[in-house]
């Protein structure tokens, strides 16, 4: 898990106007409150209150602010603590018991926190879609909680060879004598990599798509696929020039082995909403697919090296999706799961928010990440 990224933490309308109870969320192990101030701002701290532990998502939200259910201290969005009552009215609230508090945009119907103490100009940008809105497009999207180390489905929707096989709805089971994947060049994108191909797919089994796609059997499909940073990935696939999907799989790790992923599933035909659902069921069925190809994959994490895995040319997407995953480790991003699990009970950590870079002595500590040039040894990390 790498801190310095923007994730999801819920679709727009989980954190509702007016409510007095923050939203509780985890991500990358940790707890945070979620609320929408008076202006309808969407607001994220961490939910480990600075006095005594209290969980801040447990508390009330008092105007633009949270109060923590334990003793009352009350912190803005910006994380500073603007009431103490135990100190009475006139006490000098000291500037350490600020709490992290995160960037937060919505994009897309979604609430994306920036989770890291990266200054504004540095952090890579939430993944482009600008199928979104698009009156050309017609979204929809779906969301599902899996046991699984989210980097295991990233190298699943980059990986080219599987659809073949995991995938009856878009391949043919190996049946075919000449079947093999095509030689495909991997270039590199601002915050990641894609690559694209063509593969030879079976007529589309629902009857409303396949007639709009206007092919009467199996043909060279147009595909594209790609990742964006350690945790999105982008799918563009070209049944014809009037069918096209593009799909955006955004993942959250709520912890190392437990993946939610949203689906933003983007179509430039059959655009009525009453379409929505026959897109939705066949997305759902073909997760289905890779779910049954994910859960039992061993080992759960995905390796640091590539050494006790044997990977091919059709693999290559996937070793430089590794690559990248090194690179941001290498830059002190990576959370060194081991020592993070090692402490639970004994410390409570929270991921560094940016006022760490400007104010000092802050009573939580940081997240252990991996050093860089940390030895291999340490192999298992998410
Ligand atoms: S633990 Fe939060 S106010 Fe005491
Ligand atoms: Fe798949």
């Amino acid at each position: 898990m790498y801190i310095n990224f923007w994730y999801i933490a819920a679709q727009s309308g989980d954190v509702k106007f007016a409510s007095d109870r923050p939203l509780k969320v985890m991500m990358l192990g940790h707890h945070f409150a979620l609320w929408r101030d008076s202006k309808g701002k969407v607001q994220c701290i961490s939910d480990t209150c600075t006095h005594r532990g209290g969980s801040m998502a447990d508390g009330r939200v008092r105007g633009d602010c949270v109060e923590c259910p334990y003793h009352g201290w009350t912190f803005n969005g910006a994380g500073a603590c603007v009431r103490l009552p135990s100190l009475g009215p006139d006490g000098k609230i000291p500037d350490r018991t600020r709490i992290d508090a995160y960037p937060v945009e919505e994009k897309y119907g979604l609430v994306w926190v920036f989770l890291g103490d990266l200054p504004e100009a540095e952090r890579p940008p939430i993944i482009d879609i600008p199928e979104y809105g698009d009156p050309q497009w017609r979204t929809i999207i779906l969301s599902a909680d899996w046991n699984i180390d989210y980097k295991r489905s990233i190298e699943n929707t980059i990986d080219p060879a599987h659809n073949e096989f995991t995938h009856p709805t878009h391949g043919f089971l190996g049946v075919r004598d000449d079947y093999h994947v095509k030689d495909f060049k991997v270039e590199d994108t601002q915050w990641g990599s894609g690559f694209r191909n063509k593969m030879f797919a079976p007529t589309l089994a629902q009857r409303d798509m396949n007639e709009v796609s206007g092919r009467t059997g199996g043909a060279w499909i147009d595909g594209g696929v790609g990742h964006h940073g350690p945790h999105c990935t982008w799918v563009q696939i070209h049944a014809s020039e009037k069918m096209k999907l593009h799909n955006y799989l955004l993942h959250t790790p709520i912890h190392e082995t437990l993946d939610r992923w949203y689906l933003i599933a983007a179509r430039n035909n059959l655009l009525d909403s009453r379409y929505d659902s026959t897109f939705a069921d066949r997305s759902a069925f073909i997760a289905g697919q890779d779910q049954y190809v994910l859960d039992p994959v061993r080992p759960k994490i995905t390796p640091r090296n590539n050494t006790h895995e044997f990977l091919v040319p059709a693999d290559k997407a996937i070793a430089r999706y590794r690559e990248y995953c090194r690179e941001w480790e290498q830059r002190g991003w990576r959370i060194d799961v081991q020592k993070f699990r090692a402490d639970y009970e004994r410390v409570a950590y929270a991921i560094p928010s940016p006022a760490r870079r400007e104010h000092k002595g802050w009573v939580l500590p940081a997240v252990p990440v991996l050093a860089p040039g940390a030895a291999e040894s340490t192999a298992q990390q998410a």
